[in-house]
């Protein structure tokens, strides 16, 4: 390891146990050595989103066949991170110490180091400082991914309808379906719409008053060309129906049991769409550096805002996973690694 920084060991937030926030303590554990294809990052700055929650929750319960049966196999949450190369493992080429970077990673993120895959991270320009880079990857990649599953139906002088428009993914779906052209409509709570206005939709709704699976007037029939849901509570019926003909609607999210989470509701998808009238499309978002890049990119220029909520102290790390756990996070929340 070529490492200058002279630490054994680091504060990191780690797990045991699944469960709420609570089980997630500051501890002192070992700085973890880059093995083959890995570099060691000095993390700068780290977002947390639903998905960290999940993980912490171990919840639903079928999380655990992919992240551990009886604990998280990777203890510190935190995907989302931007940082410095201190540490290359064998064979990594194209980075060097000192580099800037952030990428979508396996987790670890709230601690001092974390261990990144070489081939998930990219240069964060200079323009983006680290707490604005880390808001990036996973909430605006799911969105970018939501409207290309959509391809031409979120584009130029389409109608699109975001569910669920103010959380992590939610405020770029807005602002990324209005950059390909889209007409954006949007729900979302009442404290939020005029947020979720300037971000570019034309019309908004508050959830407590117009909802999605109750056939609102607010919201005629056949009037969109796709309808990216990341609620995931309403009828499925409801949402088809929402949707002109040729349209589709996205899922993002789906609301479920404890155990099989959102299966269930996809199997009803696939059913359904196996007749006629739209398509019901569930989304399984993958970290992709290159759409990171992009996204980097469109911030760079100003074109795209990261919106951030609050940012919290690595001092303070497990009330800012309470804060994500609450369900109620407008755009991002970061927390800093000074
Ligand atoms: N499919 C995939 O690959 C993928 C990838 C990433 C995330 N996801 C899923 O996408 C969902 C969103 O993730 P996130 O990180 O963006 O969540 P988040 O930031 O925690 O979302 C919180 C926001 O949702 C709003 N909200 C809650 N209930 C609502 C309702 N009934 N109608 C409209 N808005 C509502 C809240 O507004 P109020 O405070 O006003 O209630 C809050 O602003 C999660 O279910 C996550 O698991 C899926």
């Amino acid at each position: 390891m070529t490492d200058a920084v002279d630490t054994s060991s680091m504060a990191a937030w780690w797990q045991s146990a699944y469960g709420g926030p609570e089980v997630v303590k500051r501890e002192r554990t070992p700085v973890p050595e880059p093995g083959a294809g890995e570099v060691l990052l000095r993390v700068r700055a780290t977002a947390l989103h639903a998905g960290d929650v999940h993980v912490m929750r171990g919840e639903p319960v079928l999380v655990r066949a992919f992240f551990g049966l009886r604990r998280p196999r990777i203890a510190t949450r935190g995907m989302d991170v931007a940082g410095t190369v201190v540490g290359l493992g064998p064979g990594v080429a194209g980075l060097a110490v000192g580099d800037e970077v952030v990428g979508e990673i396996p987790g670890g993120g709230l601690a001092e180091y974390v261990i990144a895959p070489a081939a998930r991270v990219v240069a964060r320009p200079e323009s983006i400082d680290a707490v604005t880079a880390a808001a990036v990857p996973v909430s605006a990649g799911t969105a970018w991914q939501a409207l290309d599953l959509a391809g031409d139906r979120a584009g130029s002088g389409r109608r699109v309808l975001v569910i669920g428009a103010s959380g992590g993914v939610g405020t770029y779906t807005v602002q990324l379906a209005a950059l390909r052209g889209a007409e954006v409509w949007a729900i979302c709570g009442a404290r939020n719409e005029r947020l979720v206005a300037d971000l570019g939709a034309i019309r908004t709704f508050d959830y407590a008053r117009v909802d999605a699976g109750a056939s609102p007037p607010e919201l005629p029939a056949a009037s969109f060309d796709a309808v990216i849901d990341i609620v995931g509570a309403a009828p499925l019926r409801a949402l088809r129906r929402l949707v002109a003909p040729g349209g589709c609607v996205v899922m993002v999210s789906g609301e479920g049991g404890r155990i099989l989470g959102p299966i269930g509701r996809m199997l009803r998808a696939g059913l359904l769409s196996l007749g006629r009238g739209p398509r019901l499309q569930p989304l399984a978002a993958t970290a992709k550096p290159a759409i990171t890049r992009q996204l980097l990119a469109l911030v760079g220029e100003g074109r795209l805002h990261p919106v951030i909520e609050r940012t919290y102290p690595l001092s303070d790390a497990g009330a800012a996973l309470a804060h994500v756990d609450a369900r109620h996070t407008v755009g991002k929340v970061v927390v800093t690694v000074p």
